[in-house]
């Protein structure tokens, strides 16, 4: 902890390169925070106490729709990361909302503590993993989330919100709901196992392994695993301009997922319970002929239908617009409507 006298906030910063989809909007107020130290005098300043504000950590699943956002950004750059206890089996890791996500995964497979590896290459900051509560080959963080830190910025109050009150579902928690915008998630801690059993049910991971000779998988390999897999069809946002998946994958009532196998008996499909079906919309969006569409510089990845891309100058209102007509055309063909899971800003 340090004392800090004043903020430096910002006019007119360009947010090119503080979101994935490398669009050019300008804020016009920006902020970096280091230090929880620093949050009462954010809630003090006029910029804050004026108008509308927004925070980000690595902008890898935010679309930037105006050119100008007419308020303050606050980049999280709390860092940092600390052992809070442990035990013969556990090790629980208090991570400051700043730090890399990715970073974290390699620290943790290095130091031999499972139950992140699955999540390797997730771009972004640790603050916002537990917003979508992320996921990837067969894990999402609620697996391995213990707790989050969350300063409220309507009440000034600092409070802990543990598995059970954050309401984790698919892509979803209490922080898109009734917290939404209404505060910054500091720190977040993980329980790490220390005796880890690898989960390779996805089923690219065990190819991955057994084209490898590896049969006998510990955490390391997973990890290399998932990497590979993920470089092979993600385009890199350093290279493509891209958020990850920009729709949620639809989950059905069995008997509408029924419907669609009947004209379609070769869908992809996962069980999600007795009642639901989850169907890719990477699929739908490619049967309906979408997949390598472009539109100047913004368009459909050609290795996987679910990601849009800004290849150069796009602007965020054209993917909007682009996202409404593959929507549009997904409910005409599947009678589905597809949910974005990219935050609209
Ligand atoms: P941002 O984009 O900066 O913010 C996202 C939202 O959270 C915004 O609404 C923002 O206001 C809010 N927010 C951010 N930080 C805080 C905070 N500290 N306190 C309060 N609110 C905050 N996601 C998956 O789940 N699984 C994947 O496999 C996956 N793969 C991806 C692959 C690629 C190539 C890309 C580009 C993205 C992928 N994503 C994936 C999406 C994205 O990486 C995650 O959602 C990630 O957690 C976003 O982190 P971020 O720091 O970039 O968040
Ligand atoms: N598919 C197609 N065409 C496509 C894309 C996918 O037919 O263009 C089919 C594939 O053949 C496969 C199925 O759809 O049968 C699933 O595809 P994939 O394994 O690539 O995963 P996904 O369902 O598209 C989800 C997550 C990803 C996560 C991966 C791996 C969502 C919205 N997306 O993608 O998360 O990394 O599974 O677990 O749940 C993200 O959230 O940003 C993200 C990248």
């Amino acid at each position: 902890m340090h004392s800090i006298q004043y903020l430096d906030i910002q006019e007119n910063i360009s947010l090119k390169s503080y979101n994935t989809f490398h669009l050019d909007s300008v804020a016009k107020y920006f902020v970096e925070i280091t230090d929880t130290v620093e949050l009462p005098l954010l809630l003090e300043h006029e910029r804050f106490k004026e108008g509308k504000h927004l925070v980000i950590g690595g902008g890898s699943n935010i679309l930037l729709i105006s050119e100008v956002f007419d308020g303050l950004v606050i980049k999280n750059n709390i860092t940092g990361k600390m052992i809070e206890k442990e035990d013969e089996d556990h090790v629980w890791l208090k991570i400051q909302a700043g730090e890399i996500w990715h970073e974290v995964v390699t620290y943790c497979v290095e130091n031999g503590w499972g139950g992140i590896e699955n999540l390797a290459l997730i771009p972004g900051c640790v603050g916002a993993a537990p917003i979508q509560n992320i996921g990837a080959y067969g894990v999402e963080l609620k697996d391995v989330f213990e707790s989050a830190e969350f300063f409220n910025f309507e009440d000034h109050t600092n409070k802990t919100y543990h598995s059970n009150d954050v309401k984790f579902g698919y892509r979803d928690s209490i922080f898109k709901h009734k917290l939404k915008g209404k505060g910054i998630i500091t720190s977040v801690t993980l329980k790490l196992d220390k005796q880890p059993a690898v989960n390779t049910a996805y089923g690219a991971i065990q190819e991955v392994l057994n084209l490898r000779g590896i049969d006998r998988p510990v955490i390391k390999d997973v990890y290399h695993a998932v990497i590979d897999i993920r470089s092979s069809k993600l385009p890199d946002p350093k290279e493509i301009g891209n958020a990850g998946s920009f729709f949620k994958n639809p989950e059905l009532p069995n008997d509408i997922a029924e419907e669609i196998f009947f004209t379609h008996p070769n869908a992809p499909r996962y069980t999600v319970d007795e009642h639901t079906i989850k169907i890719p919309a990477g699929w739908m969006i490619e049967q309906c002929g979408w997949k390598g569409f472009m539109d100047g510089d913004i368009g459909v990845h050609d290795k996987q239908a679910l990601v849009l891309v800004n290849k150069g100058k796009g602007r965020g209102e054209q993917l909007e617009q682009l996202a409404q007509k593959i929507q549009n055309s997904v409910m005409e063909k599947f009678g589905v409507k597809l949910t974005p899971e990219v935050n609209f800003v």
